[in-house]
This record gives structure tokens, C-alpha cells and sequence, in this order.
């Protein structure tokens, strides 16, 4: 385990450093509410040996007023302390809640390709969940019960501290069972919380997956996978509840010698005089009155474990380093003309690599295919322009500036992707289009729909473009849905242009449109495209042969198909049937 318990109560107090005047005024108000329980405790001695012993009707209506008083002042500061400590709460958590997941987003794609985004849904749900159940709430108690607890401690040496501290020797004893209790759950907690993280990714991918699912039949294989998983949480939560219940038994029992003992001591003091019945009533009552409070903190204790164990898993997540960040001194990337070259760049995802000592010169408005086998690297060739990951060794540049070296949102805003996964939210076409560019008028979205040959079949919709489509667009095709995506990225109207795969779902008619949209698009940017028909590959100015990690051959196609080498074999074999 990284982190330190201690680290983690000092982090989690950081968050509520920007409420402290909530929290100073709910403290405030506990004392209302601690004091009033010392008063009555107090109260009871002078009850018993003054009042009964005047007995004056005066004395007997102040002592109702008394009562009614307290219970009003008790009852206000209830309130206050309450409404503010839990306000704090909610909005500390918020805060979180904002942080973890303004953090989760700028984590990289090479995070994201390691870990099942369910994952990262459950840590901001479920622990930070658990997290304001625990955490948020319960502070109230740690701080009632707390000065509560004081008090009557005070009060109760104040008496008669003989006494006292025969009630008090159980006291060290209780902190043992009291600390290990709080351990274990802190751990099943954990353990649990990660059972819910599995179980969130199983939930997530089987619903994206339906259609797999359904297409395979192996909803029975995704339910046994749920309820092993779910079988796990439970076996991790009952730990919980075992330590957690035995938590009130075991400190009562402690608590019954400490009583025993006042018992057995005092009655004899009474007996021999040194005490009068209603100073050992007074303290008796006092001691009662403080043993709920401490009961009640020390299963608090469990309750902040629980939380203690969440926010570890929290900050876990926090602690992941963005590592693709802005570096301090990056500048603006503007006025790109769209020169392009990789200098160098050894990258892989892994030990192995992908790209070895990879070296290309692109010039400005030059139309670049790529083109290799499957798993040749095609793919990562574009994403690392777009710097979904940086390389290992060696730089990319734009016009000369190491894209390392700008900002990202400056760096993407000269980039369009179109990427052969066509995700679209769920919000309507208009707002699909309008993501690259939000902008955008209605006009210029139907302009570019009309470029990605889209236009016609949106206006059939009953909507038209303010039609709301699925979270995966499961009411459009995927042809359809690819003409959404090349919209949005002719919208985006940057000077570089990376397609990768992107006319791959369309049909050949409606291809040869949007290829011809495309080109358009094409001829003043610096284009990056990989394509599984001829007719896109042609009309490049230049075509890269990837294999094992270099370029292989480049040339235009009549040159490759001359020189008889990869790329007529790759030509032979992938567009054979075209030809
Ligand atoms: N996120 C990833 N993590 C690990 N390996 C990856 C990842 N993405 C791709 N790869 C591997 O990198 C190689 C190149 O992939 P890719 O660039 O997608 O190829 P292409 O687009 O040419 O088909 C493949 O061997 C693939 O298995
Ligand atoms: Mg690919």
C-alpha cells in the first residue's frame, strides 16, 4: 500500500480546507449540543440534593424551565451543527468527485488501454460513494460525540476522580479490539470496492457488447461472470459486517467492568459516608451518559475506516501521472502551413516496438497513404501524430515544433480525425457534427453534412438534425454513422487530416462520393490516409509501405507497382478484385 493512513486523513482534509468557516460554525454548535448533555448530567446533583431537600414550588417550576431550555438550546445547535458539517460534507465530496474526474480524463490513451474504463466509472461512483456515506456523515458524529465524550469525561473527574478513574481503566483496554476492528474493515473494504470496480467493467462491457452478446447467445457466460463477481463482493462485505457488528458487544462487555467497578467502589463510599446518593447517582449518570458517546465513536472509528480504505482507493487513481502533459514553457501551436515529420521515433506500446527508428518528411498539403499489413502500425503512426501516446526515442514535429513542445489543445485544434471507431454521444445529429466545432452554425453543420453525402438522409429523419441518437448511434447504420463522423471532422476544418479507415463501413456508391467530398477536403491540408480501396491509395502523392517498424518501400503507385516489391505483393493479394 502507498499511501498512509495518516497521509490519507491529511488529503482528505486539504478537500475541506475551503469550508472551514461551515465546519467552525458546526463545531461551534456542537459544543450547544455537548454542553447541554454535561448540564443535564451536572443538573442531576443539585436536583436530588438541593431542590428535594428546600422543596420550594419556585425551585420545582425553574427546574421545568430548566429542562425545556436545554432541550431548546440543545435542539438549535442540533440543527446548525447538522445542516453545516453535512453541506461541508456533500460539497468536499463534490469537489472530489469534480477532481477525480477532471483528473481520469487527462489520463492518456496508453492508461485507458490498460485499464477497463468501468474501473474508473466504479472509483468515481461506488468509493467515492462510500467515501460521502462514511466520511460526509459521519464527521458529524466524530465531532458531537467527541466533545460529548470530553465533557463528561471532565465532568466525571470533576466529581470524584477516585471514581473516575475506576471507571476509566477499561478505557485502554477497549483501544486494542476497537483499532484492529477498524484495520480489517479498512481492508475489506478495499477488497470489496475492487469487486465493485470488476463488477462496473463487466456491466459496462457486457451492454456495449450487447449485440455480441446477443449474437454469440452467451448471456448465461455473462451472468455466471456477474455473479461470481458478485458472489466475491458479498463474501468481502459480510467481513465487514461480521467486524462491524461485533464492534457494539465487545466494547459494552469492556464497558460492564468499568461500570461493575464504579458499582461495587462507590456503593461502599455512600455506605461509609464519603459520598452523598446523589453525587454517586450524578456520576452514575454521567457515566451512562458517556458510554453511548464512546460506543458510538468507536463504531464511527469503523465508519471512517470504511472511508479511510475508499478515499486510499480514490487517491490511488489521483496518484496515476498524467503522462501526456503540457510542458511548462509550451507555446501556442498557430498558423500551421502542415509540414509533418517524425524524426527518429522508436515507439511501442510495450517492451516490444512498434515503430523502430521510423523517419518521414511530410511537406505541407501532401496527401500521405499508409499502407501494410494488419498490425503493421498504421494506426499507431496516426496516433501518435495526434499524440494519443509519445514516443520512446526521437521526436514529431509540425512546421519544425516538436508537438511535444505545444500545447495539446493547440496541437489538436490543427488536427481532424476520423478514426474507423465511429462513436457518436447521445445528443442529436446537430450536436454529433457540432462536437468538432460548437461554434458552428446550423448552416455551415448542414454544409458539411452535405459534403459527407449525410444531408439526405438526416432530413428524412423524423427530426431532421435535431433527431437524438443512441449512446453508440444504434439507429443509424454504420455507413451512416461514418458519414456523421467525416462531417464532424470536415467541420473541425484543420489543416491536417488524418483518416484512418474512415470510409471503410460505406458502401462502394456512396464511398465514391464521400472519397470525392474528401478529396476536396484534401487538397489544401496535409493528409494522412489509410484505406482498404485502391482508388483512395492512388491518388496519393506518396505512398509508405509499412513492415516491421519502417517504411518498407514509398513512392507513388505506379512507381511501387515498377519496383514489384511489398506493396505489389500487399496490391496483389488486398486489391486483387478491385483491379
Ligand atoms: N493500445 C495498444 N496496446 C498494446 N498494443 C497495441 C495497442 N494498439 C495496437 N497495438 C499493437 O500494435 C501493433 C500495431 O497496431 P496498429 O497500429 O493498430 O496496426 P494497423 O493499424 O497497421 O493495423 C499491433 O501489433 C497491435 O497489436
Ligand atoms: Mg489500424
Amino acid at each position: 500500500m502507498v499511501t498512509q493512513t495518516g497521509q490519507v486523513y491529511r488529503r482528505l482534509l486539504t478537500y475541506s480546507r475551503p469550508y472551514t468557516r461551515r465546519i467552525m460554525l458546526a463545531m461551534f454548535a456542537s459544543l450547544g449540543v455537548a454542553g447541554t448533555d454535561v448540564a443535564i448530567a451536572k443538573l442531576v446533583q443539585p436536583l436530588i440534593d438541593y431542590v428535594l431537600a428546600k422543596q420550594t414550588m419556585e425551585l420545582v417550576n425553574m427546574a421545568a424551565m430548566v429542562v425545556i431550555a436545554l432541550a431548546a438550546v440543545k435542539g438549535i445547535s442540533r440543527y446548525v451543527q447538522e445542516y453545516f458539517i453535512k453541506t461541508a460534507g456533500q460539497m468536499v465530496v463534490q469537489d472530489l468527485r469534480n477532481d477525480v474526474f477532471g483528473h481520469a480524463l487527462d489520463l492518456s490513451m496508453g492508461y485507458y488501454a490498460k485499464t477497463p474504463s468501468g474501473n474508473v466509472v466504479s472509483r468515481i461512483l461506488n468509493d467515492i460513494g462510500m467515501l460521502q456515506k462514511s466520511a460526509a456523515d459521519e464527521l458529524v458524529a466524530v465531532l458531537r460525540e467527541g466533545l460529548t465524550l470530553i465533557g463528561m469525561i471532565s465532568l466525571l473527574f470533576y466529581n470524584d476522580w477516585r471514581l473516575a478513574i475506576v471507571a476509566f481503566v477499561v478505557l485502554p483496554v477497549a483501544v486494542l479490539p476497537a483499532s484492529y476492528i477498524g484495520r480489517r474493515i479498512k481492508k475489506y473494504v478495499r477488497k470489496s470496492l475492487s469487486n465493485m470496480g470488476t463488477l462496473t467493467a463487466i456491466l459496462q462491457e457486457s451492454f456495449s457488447g450487447i449485440k455480441v452478446v446477443k449474437a454469440f447467445g452467451t448471456e448465461g457466460m455473462e451472468k455466471e461472470k456477474f455473479q461470481t463477481e458478485n458472489r466475491s463482493y458479498y463474501q468481502r462485505v459480510k467481513k465487514v459486517i461480521r467486524y462491524d457488528a461485533a464492534t457494539a458487544p465487545i466494547m459494552e462487555i469492556l464497558a460492564s467492568f468499568g461500570a461493575a467497578g464504579v458499582l461495587w467502589y462507590g456503593l461502599q463510599r455512600v455506605m461509609n459516608g464519603e459520598l452523598s446518593q446523589g453525587q454517586l447517582l450524578s456520576f452514575i449518570t454521567a457515566m451512562g451518559m458517556m458510554y453511548g458517546p464512546m460506543k458510538r465513536l468507536i463504531k464511527t472509528n469503523n465508519v471512517i475506516q470504511r472511508a479511510v480504505g475508499a478515499a486510499e482507493r480514490v487517491f490511488e487513481l489521483l496518484d496515476n501521472p498524467v503522462d501526456i502533459s503540457d510542458i511548462p514553457e509550451a507555446v501556442e501551436l498557430r498558423n500551421v502551413r502542415g509540414q509533418v515529420c517524425f524524426e527518429a521515433v522508436d515507439f511501442g506500446y510495450d517492451a516490444d516496438l512498434i515503430l523502430s527508428d521510423f523517419s518521414v518528411a511530410v511537406a505541407p498539403g501532401e496527401t500521405v497513404a499508409l499502407v501494410g499489413s494488419s498490425g503493421a502500425g498504421k494506426s499507431t503512426l496516426v496516433g501518435l501524430l495526434a499524440r494519443f501516446y509519445d514516443p520512446n526515442r526521437g521526436r514529431i514535429t509540425i512546421d519544425g515544433q516538436d508537438i511535444a513542445h505545444v500545447t495539446q489543445e493547440s496541437l489538436k485544434q490543427q488536427i481532424a480525425l476520423v478514426d474507423q471507431e465511429t462513436f457518436l454521444f447521445h445528443d442529436t445529429l446537430l450536436n454529433n457534427i457540432r462536437y468538432s466545432n460548437p461554434e458552428a452554425s446550423e448552416a455551415e453543420v448542414r454544409k458539411v453534412a452535405q459534403m459527407a453525402f449525410a444531408d439526405d438522409f438526416i432530413m428524412e429523419m423524423p427530426d431532421g438534425y435535431a433527431t437524438v441518437i443512441g449512446d453508440r448511434g444504434v439507429r443509424l447504420s454504420g455507413g451512416q454513422r461514418q458519414r456523421i463522423c467525416i462531417a464532424r471532422a470536415i467541420l473541425r476544418d484543420a489543416p491536417i487530416l488524418l483518416l484512418d479507415e474512415a470510409t471503410s463501413a460505406l458502401d462502394t456508391e456512396s464511398e465514391t462520393i464521400v472519397q470525392r467530398a474528401l478529396a476536396n477536403l484534401m487538397q489544401h491540408r496535409t493528409t494522412f490516409v489509410i484505406a482498404h480501396r485502391l482508388s483512395t491509395i492512388i491518388h496519393a502523392d506518396r505512398i509508405l509501405v509499412l513492415d516491421k517498424g519502417r517504411i518498407a518501400e514509398s513512392g507513388t503507385h505506379q512507381q511501387l507497382l515498377e519496383a514489384n516489391g511489398l506493396y505489389k505483393r500487399l496490391c496483389d493479394a488486398q486489391f486483387g478484385e478491385q483491379n
